[in-house]
């Protein structure tokens, strides 16, 4: 059911804990099934994050790819890591069941709330980022479950 990454980063996730005085941090939460995601950027003068952690409330695929995430942003610019979608950390991790695609929207929107947090206490703009939202569950059209 599940490709042998997933199960490696779900067994082995990568960058769990988190950054004392990050410069973002994001937490988004889908009340549907409960699961919370919080990441955590340190980013640079230059706008690299240099270093990224996570902690997951969740499901084993929301663990696997929070862990995929944040490998994939890791020594990225912001811009950069806006291009690192659920999409992309699905193919990353050679793809999900349909029935646990949702559950790589949280690593995707907690990212993208970490930036926001990031961008707001630096009174930037990062193009294309919307204001996150905190529970992804109230987007999804039907229940992926
Ligand atoms: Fe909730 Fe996977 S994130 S079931």
């Amino acid at each position: 059911m599940y490709s042998e990454k997933v199960m490696d980063h779900f067994q082995n996730p990568r960058n769990v804990g988190e950054i004392e005085d990050a410069s973002g941090v994001g937490t988004v939460g889908n009340a549907r099934c409960g699961d919370i995601m919080r990441i955590f950027l340190d980013i640079d003068e230059e706008g690299i994050i240099r270093d990224v952690k996570f902690k997951t409330f969740g499901c084993g695929a929301a663990v696997a790819t929070s862990s995929m995430a944040t490998e994939l942003v890791k020594g990225k610019t912001v811009r950069e890591a806006m291009q690192v979608t659920n999409k992309a950390v699905m193919e990353a991790l050679d793809g999900l069941p349909p029935v646990k695609v949702h559950c790589s929207l949280l690593a995707e929107e907690a990212i993208h709330a970490a930036l926001w947090d990031y961008a707001e206490k630096n009174g930037i703009t990062i193009e294309g980022l919307e204001r996150p939202v905190s529970d992804i569950g109230e987007q999804e059209e039907e229940p992926a479950y």
